[in-house]
């Protein structure tokens, strides 16, 4: 284990004054209360409600109960000292029939959360997607109909109607290649569908969505900044054999390219186009130039690596596996140099304005102490490493401005239940106690450091 003075140790001086040091959430991950201050069925409800789509028969149903908690939650939010959380908005407590009527008790909900965390000196990041759809919108035709890029437009006028005067930084998506891969292509999350024709529609719609929603928040809310969230992979070739070149390439153009390209450059990237073929999207004209409308920052969310070799039978490339690593509790290898290489790649391919690392973090196999307390060395070496890949990123000239925790409170780990603990606080299911981890000191501790240093240096300046 890293104690903290190694190579790896993140250094005050890496990362600038006003660097925001947060951590993150998403509605149906953490707040319960699905049947209340009317809020309509989510596909998550659903896909929860089906047998054997989710470990355990687990579901959001209550969660860890942040619809009613969330004053308490909050308190820890400032024990912690994070100058920003980042959440999401339900959309179905917002139109719980999809389109037409607004339920303002769900607007109300929200509205008194933005100002609980302002008054707590805590910035609200709103995600505005984070994978609840509403499930009539799924009945008709989902992410794939074209249609549902009009009522998330609608939706989002609601919110930004309501919150735009409050809220500095809107995410408008969060990872579409997992909601459109994961949700329409493999059946893995919510709704279940398997069909790559489906899941390629719904990536589009939801990049559509992103540019209509970028429109709509730059005139109800001009002085905030906006940027959508995607998962990025570094990905890497398991030898210098060209045919592991060509997977790795392969690799990055169906996670990354596909998503980057079309937002920072108004295309699709030629390769990916040609490998999907006849299940590409229908792209009608304007639609690539709304998906580039400039964004103030992207929001990158980043785990892991993908270290790949090329199938010698001809199919799709492979992962490959070095036992000499370490692995997390969802077996993703610990690589920290990763997120600096992937920083470093997205200011030289793409030149984002700003970026933020929406999300970051480790699940491992916490237990309770017999004296109640939760050690968890391996998180805390995990984030220490990886915030200072991200200080060496920022050195190197990457224009990061922030880094979001995943996550604040262990919480609905999707297909994976409560299985996986992700928190800096320990969340005892049946009783819904929460007990920060250790890791919760080390960052809290970080974090004031940081701030004191600062200080420090600026009265010295
Ligand atoms: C990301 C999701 C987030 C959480 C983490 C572990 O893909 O955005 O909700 O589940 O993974």
């Amino acid at each position: 284990m890293n104690e903290g003075t190694d190579m790896s140790s993140p250094e005050l001086s890496q990362f600038p004054p006003d660097f925001v040091w947060g951590a993150a959430s998403a509605s149906y991950q953490v707040e319960g209360g699905v049947d209340e201050g009317g809020r309509g069925e989510s596909i998550w409800d659903r896909f929860c409600a089906t047998p054997g789509k989710v470990r355990n028969g687990d579901s959001g149903a209550i969660a860890c109960d942040f619809f009613h908690r969330h004053r308490d939650d909050i308190a820890l939010m400032k024990e912690l000292g994070i100058d920003a959380f980042r959440l999401s908005i339900a959309w179905p407590r917002i139109v719980p029939q999809g389109r037409g009527e607004v339920n303002r008790e769900g607007l109300d909900f929200y509205d008194r959360l933005v100002d609980e965390l302002l008054n707590a000196g805590v910035r609200p990041f709103v995600t505005l997607y984070h994978w609840d759809l509403p499930q009539v919108l799924e009945d008709r035709g989902g992410w794939p109909a074209r249609e549902t890029v009009d009522a998330f437009a609608e939706y989002v006028e609601a919110v930004a109607g309501r919150l735009g005067d409050r809220v500095g930084h809107w995410i408008t998506q969060n990872e579409p290649w997992v909601a459109s891969w994961l949700g329409y292509g493999w059946g893995k999350h919510a709704p279940g569908r398997t069909n790559e024709a489906d899941a390629l529609a719904a990536a589009h719609h939801l990049l559509l969505s992103h540019g209509r929603a970028v429109e709509i928040l730059r005139s109800a809310a001009p002085t905030s900044e906006i940027g959508i969230t995607l998962d990025l992979h570094p990905v890497y070739p398991a030898s210098e054999e060209n045919a592991d070149a060509a997977a790795a390439a392969h690799v990055d153009g169906f996670h990354n390219r596909w998503y980057l390209d079309p937002i920072f450059r108004g295309s699709y990237p030629e390769d990916m186009l040609e490998y999907f073929a006849a299940n590409g999207p229908r792209v009608l004209d304007g639609d690539l130039e709304l998906i580039q409308t400039p964004i103030d920052f992207l929001g990158v969310n980043n785990y892991s690596r993908r270290l790949v070799r090329a199938d010698p039978n001809g199919g799709d490339p492979m992962n490959v596996r070095k036992p000499e690593s370490q692995y997390t509790d969802m077996d993703w290898e610990v690589y920290p140099d990763g997120l600096h290489d992937l920083l470093v790649r997205v200011r030289d391919d793409y030149g984002p304005r700003s970026i933020y690392i929406t999300e970051n973090g480790a699940a491992f196999p916490d237990v309770r102490g017999h004296d109640g307390s939760v050690r968890d060395p391996e998180r805390r070496s995990y984030l220490e490493s990886h915030i200072a890949a991200v200080g060496r990123a920022v050195e190197a000239g990457a224009p990061v401005k922030g880094y979001f925790v995943w996550t604040l409170l262990d919480n609905f780990e999707w297909g994976w239940g409560y299985w996986k603990r992700f928190g800096l606080v320990y969340v005892d299911f049946p009783t819904l106690e929460r007990i920060p981890k250790e890791s919760f000191s080390w960052y809290r501790e970080f974090i004031s450091k940081q701030r004191t240093g600062k200080a420090t240096e600026l009265a010295h300046a």
